[in-house]
């Protein structure tokens, strides 16, 4: 198990070596900060630690599964792994025991589903009649928002509520929660606010599991939110403080979604005797691409100074192209991958064509279908995701749980013969006596309620119960068992036979018994060769699916946005759409997270970046001239000076929402909170006065401040 220290440089043991204390590893993409955090993992149990007392954040289920993986390998199989997953898994985890101790709440809880809330708000907004000019799609990222910021619905003293837009979602925001309690539901931002809530309320609890996770580590610590990063200090042991955090301030890229960049800049003030980590050489990149992306990336402003040292050499030159238009672009794109696949100069898993606005794909997927090149779309559905496939999956998760109401809930949903009104009366049987809705059915007197409709429930009680008796405790026969009670293939075959009989076109219902059976095949090599319980094997193929690696996805290319490309890496990268207005996209234009999304996309790149651009472009169906991208400059690869075409709609609307007025609360990446008490525009800057809350007054140049 010694080999995980074997290659590791000087800083990377450094961090890797130190057990207790706060720790905070900073540093430049592809520096071995993940590397460095599985080591520690390795290392921890190596030295003692047990690695049920290890808790591993992750950002994706993606990075959680690998990691898993790698470690489990290395373990004992009888010995429980460390908890490596999501913030929203631990929420999961951790609601799943102990829900039951919210005021007004039973235990067995449902996550809302995305269309569920739409009709929700939508419902409040019409029945209350508040005049929203937002949205319902608005209301809820707003929502959401004050969510992940550990806002409660009724704290309007939080933020700044003299706008009208900001007072009306509060009210939205307050009869949405009185639904979700009143149903009994939560939303997946509640996963973690709910933890936190229990975690703050009940000091025993909070005790558990700080004796329990005694040693806490988070992979892409720039992307937490406040209340994941006020989740994770509740859970900290106070004695010691074993905090280990890996991030680089210049991947913060969710900002949208309430992540803190101030976190990890904070991180020194949170805990005072931190160990700080710089890591500085590149072991993805060549120079030329670490050159230009320290380049770019140093435009901003609000960032921690570093200097990333390519460890490989210069490479070949950031290959730059500007075409006519979309489908030009494309074609370069898709010939140029033509060409390293069918000389095998790379394979389709070391290619990857990156983009900021989801729309640019459509031309390439068009160039690469013409060139039969095939591609996954990170973000859209493969076959684990197919509907089909998932319904297999929340029959086995009631399988293993069958009092999770939140399967139980959509198995009845798609249970033949069962409507919404009966599901109704389930639900309320089952909060009025605050058992599940499967408890409720073993127990109620169905035939009083449904009357001949009751053989519907009876029957799936009964085949759940009989799945207990046939299998246990012989799972290599799974498929066969789960098949022959629950039918699911057999449902197919018949609306197969069905269309075949009406002369209907029968692909799609062909394409769905294939993806059935291929996954049948998946659980039966699994159980045969005993890779783990049902457990395991749901978390395998279960949530983000798209995120997960596929047995084919080697004869693939990956076709990625950039958000979701964080923590990848490939040979080759074409990053396209290098635009104004595209990459810095036309709403976020001047921000600097727009620019930490180009830097991102450019340290993907192993060996190969390709930067392209075009002089037209097509946007939902309306074709416009745009200007290249400033990044091009900035990352000095064009010497000529940029200015953008300004939208002037748009520069009005930003600047009026940067605008600043005397008594607005701001916020400094290094001083923190203040107000403003004078403001200077005489000159070609504003510079603001500021009373920041340690009494210290500063004036200091608007643009590195930020309103609150
Ligand atoms: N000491 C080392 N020697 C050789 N290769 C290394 C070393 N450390 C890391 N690597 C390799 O460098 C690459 C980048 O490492 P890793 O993904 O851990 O970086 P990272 O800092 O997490 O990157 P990102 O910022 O993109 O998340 C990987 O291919 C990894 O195997
Ligand atoms: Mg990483």
């Amino acid at each position: 198990m010694n080999d995980y220290l074997e290659n590791l440089n000087d800083e990377q043991l450094k961090a890797v070596k130190r057990i207790d204390g706060p720790t905070l590893v900073l540093a430049g993409a592809g520096t071995g900060k993940t590397t460095t955090i599985v080591s520690r993992v390795f290392h921890l149990i190596e030295n003692g630690v047990k690695p049920e007392n290890i808790l591993l954040m992750t950002f994706t289920n993606k990075a959680s599964h690998e990691i898993l993986q790698r470690i489990s390998a290395k373990l004992n199989v009888n010995i429980k792994p460390p908890f490596i997953g999501t913030f929203h898994k631990f929420g999961h985890f951790f609601l799943t025991k102990h829900f039951h101790l919210l005021k007004n709440r039973t235990k067995h809880f449902r996550i809302v589903e995305a269309n569920e809330i739409k009709n929700i708000i939508i419902k409040i907004i019409e029945n209350d009649g508040f005049a929203i000019n937002l949205g319902v799609e608005e209301a809820i990222k707003r929502i959401s928002h004050l969510k992940n910021a550990n806002i409660q619905s009724f704290e309007t003293d939080k933020v700044d509520i003299t706008n009208k837009d900001i007072q009306i979602v509060f009210k939205v925001y307050r009869e949405y929660d009185k639904v979700l309690l009143e149903r009994n539901l939560i939303d997946l931002d509640d996963l973690q606010i709910l933890t936190y809530k229990l975690l703050k309320e009940f000091p025993d609890l909070r005790a558990e599991y700080s004796q329990q996770f005694q040693y806490i580590m988070i992979d892409e610590f720039q992307d937490t939110n406040v209340v994941q990063y006020e989740t994770v200090k509740l859970l900290l042991k106070p004695e010691t403080n074993n905090i280990f955090v890996v991030g680089d301030d210049d991947q913060s890229i969710y900002g949208w979604r309430g992540a803190e960049i101030e976190n990890i800049l904070n991180f020194d003030e949170a805990f005072p005797n931190v160990q700080i980590i710089t890591l500085n050489r590149n072991y993805r990149s060549t120079s030329q691409i670490i050159s230009a992306s320290n380049h770019l990336i140093s435009k901003n402003v609000f960032r921690r100074e570093k200097n990333i040292i390519a460890n490989n050499g210069a490479g070949e030159s950031i290959e730059l192209k500007t075409f006519a238009d979309d489908m030009q672009e494309a074609e370069f794109v898709v010939s140029k991958i033509q060409h390293l696949i069918s000389n095998k100069i790379a394979p389709p898993s070391e290619i990857a064509i990156l983009y900021r606005v989801n729309a640019l794909s459509f031309h390439i997927e068009n160039a690469l279908k013409s060139k039969q090149i095939q591609y996954s779309i990170k973000g859209t559905k493969t076959t684990y995701t197919k509907p089909e496939v998932q319904e297999v999956i929340k029959y086995l998760n009631v399988l293993i749980d069958p009092d999770n109401n939140n399967f139980f809930f959509t198995i009845l949903e798609q249970t033949q013969g069962i409507g919404e009104q009966s599901i109704n009366i389930v639900l309320e049987e089952s909060l009025d006596r605050n058992i599940s809705l499967y408890e409720t059915l073993k127990t109620m007197n169905l035939k009083y309620f449904f009357k001949t409709r009751s053989r519907y429930f009876t029957i799936l009680v009964e085949k759940i119960d009989q799945f207990f008796q046939d299998l246990k405790p012989d799972l290599t026969n799974l498929a066969e068992v789960f098949e022959d009670i629950f039918e699911i293939k057999e449902k197919y075959r018949k609306k197969l036979l069905k269309m075949q009989s009406a002369n209907k076109s029968t692909e799609l219902m062909k394409t769905k018994l294939e993806n059935i059976d291929a996954f049948y095949i998946l659980m039966n090599r699994f159980f045969k060769e005993k890779q783990g319980t049902i457990d395991t094997f749901i978390n395998l193929y279960s949530i983000n699916e798209d995120d997960r690696k596929e047995d084919k996805i080697d004869r693939k290319i990956s076709l990625v946005s950039i958000h979701l490309s964080k923590g990848l890496e490939f040979k080759h990268v074409f990053v396209i759409g290098l635009n104004h207005g595209f990459l810095p996209s036309y709403n976020n234009a001047d921000s600097e997270e727009e620019r930490r999304l180009a830097y991102v996309a450019f340290t993907r790149a192993k060996e190969h970046l390709y930067l392209t651009s075009t002089n037209f472009r097509t946007l939902y169906g309306k074709r416009q001239e745009v200007m290249l991208s400033q990044y091009l400059y900035e990352a000095n690869l064009l010497s000529r000076k940029f200015e953008p075409e300004r939208d002037t709609k748009n520069i009005k609307k930003k600047e009026e929402s940067r605008a600043f007025n005397i008594g607005n609360r701001v916020e400094h990446m290094k001083f923190g909170c203040g107000i403003i008490i004078d403001i200077d525009s005489g000159g070609k800057q504003t510079f603001l006065t500021i009373e920041f809350q340690d009494g210290k007054i500063k004036k200091i140049i608007s643009r590195v401040i930020k309103k609150r």
